[in-house]
Order: structure tokens, then C-alpha cells, then sequence
């Protein structure tokens, strides 16, 4: 990974799919001096992804792309991702599976947070299985993308606690909260 240098910010691409409150929230702390990072690209892909409203508030550039053609839509990607001079690819709700080869290109580059405590939990709907399974705890992971779903290396993990009373609702929006603190500081982490 290159690391940031004096006051230059790493340009960064967040890829989302859904409501983008972490993408708002990276958008938020590349602001602060402290965090070497900058957005500078929104790839979505679908229209219908609420979080590419952040484009017009903070005036990002934004890309859909139709992930089924995937190996034209690849080249597309990295085409832009290179115009842009884009050294981080972010994962934030990116419901899609990046390809061998475009995670290939992007070795190393590539960083996703997921809502459990991996290696626990891969996959879809993580809370309700954490809590069916009666986990005392939640939590969030922040790790390197590689081609094996879920799997590579953990840059930084936080924890909650699941209460009786939790049900998948109120665990994610617990989960939620902390995966606010975790991914700007896993992405300071690696840059520093
Ligand atoms: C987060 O829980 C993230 O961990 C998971 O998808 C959710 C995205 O939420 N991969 P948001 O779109 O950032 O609000």
C-alpha cells in the first residue's frame, strides 16, 4: 500500500450498493488534516443506491456500473479508477463480487468492512445468525479484499455487546454505530 506523505491525501473510490452511511462517513473524517485520505470517486452498482446522493451534496464524481457484464464493465473501472489516479478502493455495502482479475490488478488495494467479527460469520445476514448461534458478542471487521469472500487479511475489529433485548434491527444499528469509528481509522491505520 502507498503510504500518504506530508500533506498529500491518498485518493481513495468508495464502492457502495445501498444507503452509503459510511461512505458519509469517510466523506466526513477525509476532511480532518489527520486523516490521509481523500474521496474522489463514487462507483455504485445500481442508480437506485440512496448513498450516490453524497455525490451531488459534496460534489464527488460518480459511476454506475451494471455489474453483469463484468469482464467489459472491469476495464471500464480500472480505466477510470487510472484517469483518477485512485490508490484505495474502499468497500461500503458493495453487494457485488469483484473479479479474480480486478482484485488482481488492485492487489493489496482493495479494503471492505463487514458486519461481524470475521472469521466468524461470512456472508449475508450476519446478525441474525450471531444472534441465533446466542454470541455474547457483535461487532465489525475491516480487512484486505482478496478473491476468497470475507477471508483476507483483518486490518482492525471492534466489538459490541448483544443484549437480550437485541434483535437483528437494533444489532445492526449497534454495529453500525461502531463501523463508523473503525473504517476511517483502519484506513489511517494502513496509510500511516
Ligand atoms: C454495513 O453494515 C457494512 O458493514 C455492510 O453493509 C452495510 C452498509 O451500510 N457491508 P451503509 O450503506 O454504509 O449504510
Amino acid at each position: 500500500m502507498r503510504k500518504s506523505t506530508g500533506s498529500k491525501k491518498i485518493k481513495t473510490a468508495v464502492f457502495i450498493s445501498g444507503k452509503g452511511s459510511n461512505l458519509k462517513n469517510l466523506i466526513k473524517f477525509s476532511k480532518f488534516k489527520k486523516y490521509p485520505f481523500s474521496i474522489n470517486l463514487i462507483l455504485s452498482n445500481t442508480n437506485k443506491a440512496k448513498g450516490l446522493k453524497y455525490s451531488k451534496i459534496y460534489k464527488i464524481e460518480k459511476k454506475i456500473i451494471c455489474y453483469d457484464k463484468k469482464i467489459k464493465n472491469d476495464k471500464k473501472i480500472l480505466k477510470t479508477l487510472k484517469q483518477k489516479k485512485i490508490k484505495l478502493i474502499c468497500l461500503a455495502g458493495f453487494m457485488k463480487i469483484l473479479s479474480k482479475n480486478f482484485i488482481e490488478k488492485f492487489q493489496g488495494k482493495i479494503i471492505n468492512i463487514h458486519p461481524s467479527l470475521l472469521p466468524k460469520y461470512k456472508g449475508l445476514n450476519t446478525h441474525i445468525r450471531a444472534i441465533k448461534n446466542r454470541e455474547k458478542f457483535a461487532g465489525c471487521t475491516v480487512h484486505y479484499v482478496t478473491s476468497k469472500l470475507d477471508s483476507g487479511k483483518i486490518i482492525l475489529q471492534k466489538r459490541v455487546k448483544i443484549s437480550k433485548k437485541d434483535d437483528r434491527f437494533s444489532l445492526a444499528k449497534k454495529v453500525l454505530k461502531i463501523e463508523h469509528l473503525l473504517y476511517p481509522a483502519a484506513i489511517k491505520k494502513i496509510l500511516n
